[in-house]
């Protein structure tokens, strides 16, 4: 048995004399009952937007699956059914609809045992009278109920927005490279979205195309070779519309021209491209894919917007600082031209071969590697034997390039070559911490040397390391006041200056390192 009947159509959940319009299902197996429940409840002023009369099972679950239902209304017994068989499929089907019981006889054991497995109230049908005050107030609650999980879901939903947000925001605010921050912000897109894919393509400005910059969840790289023009594939018309595009079904769509790498290496089906867009300036494209069909409700939606904002504002920052780095960069290089400049100069002056400083050099940093030194401190130690006779440039030409032996004044105005460096090169930000060479190159490790007498581990390790590798340049090369020593003599006297002029332990590792 299965009757339906319609009062209208309408929509509102009260009609225009403000009766309340429900939506009732019945489990019953006499048609006489039925129609006196529904008499019952319009007599209370209830429209009855749509009712249906069932009493078995299958029907139930039909029923069940159209979602329309304010209120069940259940005899206790039937021929093939029973109250308490069907709350069991309301409540494996996940329905919180109120489910009130109308039997001829009921003991109050089986009342009782109704109520807990469920039953929202139970009525005699020999006293129908608290039937309608029953429904007014179970739809009431099932209201409440309903108000309550509203907002617990939107509560939730909130909660993992702005987590989502939070662990984004974090990463751009750490400093973290473009890539990170991406990565980062992909992972919570998949997460958030429950999404297969997802990748950013950035805006090249220079090239005039979207380039992929990362991506999480593909099974091809072929992706990662995408380069669209404006205007070309899914992302390039986000793009170019500057709007989020939407394709639900990839492999059945001839609207636009598809990237074809994208086709055939992972079937995916739906698709979105959101373009990242700040000031009005397009950043890129954020893409995500899934295999299924899916859609994203309007909150997502919203949210998917937010979350491409972060994106965009993280891309145009770290562009911004990708480019300081690299005009620092240039920067860096060109004061690095500029102190070889300086050192071939006064390579000149000094009436040495073109390439001495050079040299001192690249022999200084194969030590400093072999002691142990690396990265920054490395291009300090550069700089600063590049630089080691700076300070000569303050000596007049007739006592540097004098042919014989200095007199005592002499020699105390050559030796104020360090201390000259050091009031040159300190105020320079980028050559302070390259001073230790141009300082302390003539101090000796038994504490007899110049400008300040410093001995052993006082002398800084690169001015100990590059002593050596200073006088063994000097005594092989001709000097106005003798000629070049043979190598054999020289390192015949940098042994004999052991734990004099040098220390013995860089001793040591020159012997290891140099060749001869
Ligand atoms: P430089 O000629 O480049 O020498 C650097 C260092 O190498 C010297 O530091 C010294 O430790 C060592 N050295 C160079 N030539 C000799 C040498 O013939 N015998 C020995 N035993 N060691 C040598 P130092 O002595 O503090 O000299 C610093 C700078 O003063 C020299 O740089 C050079 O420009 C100048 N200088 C030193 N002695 C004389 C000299 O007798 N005549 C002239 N015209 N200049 C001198
Ligand atoms: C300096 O370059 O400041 C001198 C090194 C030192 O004595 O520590
Ligand atoms: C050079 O001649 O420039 C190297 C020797 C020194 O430091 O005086
Ligand atoms: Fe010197
Ligand atoms: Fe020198």
């Amino acid at each position: 048995m299965n009757f339906t009947s319609i009062d209208n159509l309408s929509v509102s959940n009260t009609d225009h004399n403000n009766r309340m319009r429900i939506n009732i299902l019945i489990i019953e197996d006499s048609p006489s009952d039925y129609k006196l429940i529904l008499y019952l409840l319009r007599k209370a002023g209830y429209t009855i937007a749509r009712s249906e009369c069932i009493d078995d099972a299958d029907q139930l679950r039909e029923a069940l699956d159209q979602r329309i239902w304010n209120v069940i209304i259940s005899d206790y017994s039937l021929p093939h059914f029973n109250a308490p068989a069907a709350l069991k499929i309301l409540q494996e089907k996940e329905l919180d609809i109120p489910f009130i019981v109308v039997s001829g006889q009921i003991g109050e054991d089986t009342a009782v045992e109704m109520m807990r497995s469920g039953a929202h109230d139970y009525l005699m049908k020999d006293n129908l009278s608290r039937l309608a005050p029953v429904v007014e107030r179970e739809l009431r609650e099932a209201q409440v109920r309903a108000e309550r999980r509203k907002t617990q879901k939107q509560n939730l939903i909130q909660y993992q927005q702005l987590t989502a947000l939070y662990t984004i925001e974090s990463a751009i605010i750490s400093n973290l490279d473009l890539d990170k921050v991406l990565n980062i912000l992909l992972e919570q897109v998949i997460k958030y979205f429950e999404v297969d894919a997802a990748d950013v393509l950035i805006w090249d400005k220079n090239r005039e195309c979207l380039v992929y910059r990362t991506g999480l969840g593909f099974h091809s790289t072929l992706l990662q070779y995408t380069h669209l023009k404006i205007g070309e594939g899914y992302a390039g018309k986000a793009a170019v519309d500057k709007k989020i595009i939407y394709i639900p079904d990839i492999l059945n769509d001839n609207t636009l021209l598809l990237d074809s790498m994208k086709a055939k290496n992972d079937p995916f089906t739906s698709y979105y491209g959101v373009p990242l867009v700040v000031k009005d300036n397009l950043t890129g494209v954020l893409e995500i894919f899934h295999h299924k069909k899916f859609e994203l409700s309007q909150e997502s939606l919203a949210f998917l917007i937010s979350i491409s904002n972060q994106a965009a504002i993280a891309i145009d920052n770290l562009q911004l600082l990708e480019q300081l780095s690299i005009k620092n960069k240039e920067l860096t290089n060109a004061y690095d031209a500029t102190l070889e400049g300086w050192a071939h100069a006064l390579d000149i002056r000094h009436k040495e071969s073109v390439d001495h400083s050079r040299r001192v050099t690249d022999l200084s940093i194969k030590l400093a590697i072999a002691a142990g030194f690396s990265g920054e401190s490395l291009e300090h130690i550069r700089r600063g034997a590049l630089l080691h006779d700076i300070g000569k440039l303050a000596i007049p030409d007739h006592i540097l390039l004098k042919p014989g032996k200095l007199t005592p004044e002499e020699r105390m105005i050559i030796q104020q070559h360090p201390v000259y460096a050091f009031d040159w090169l300190s105020p320079i930000e980028y050559l302070k911490p390259a001073l230790d060479i141009p300082y302390c190159h003539h101090e000796k490790w038994d504490g007899s040397g110049y400008p300040r007498a410093l001995s052993r581990n006082e002398i800084p390790l690169a001015a100990r390391i590059f002593a050596i590798v200073d006088v063994w340049d000097a005594l092989r090369s001709e000097r106005p006041y003798r000629a070049a020593w043979q190598v054999e003599k020289v390192m015949e006297y940098i042994l004999s200056e052991n734990g004099k002029h040098f220390d013995p332990s860089v001793v040591d590792l020159f012997m290891d390192t140099v060749e001869l």
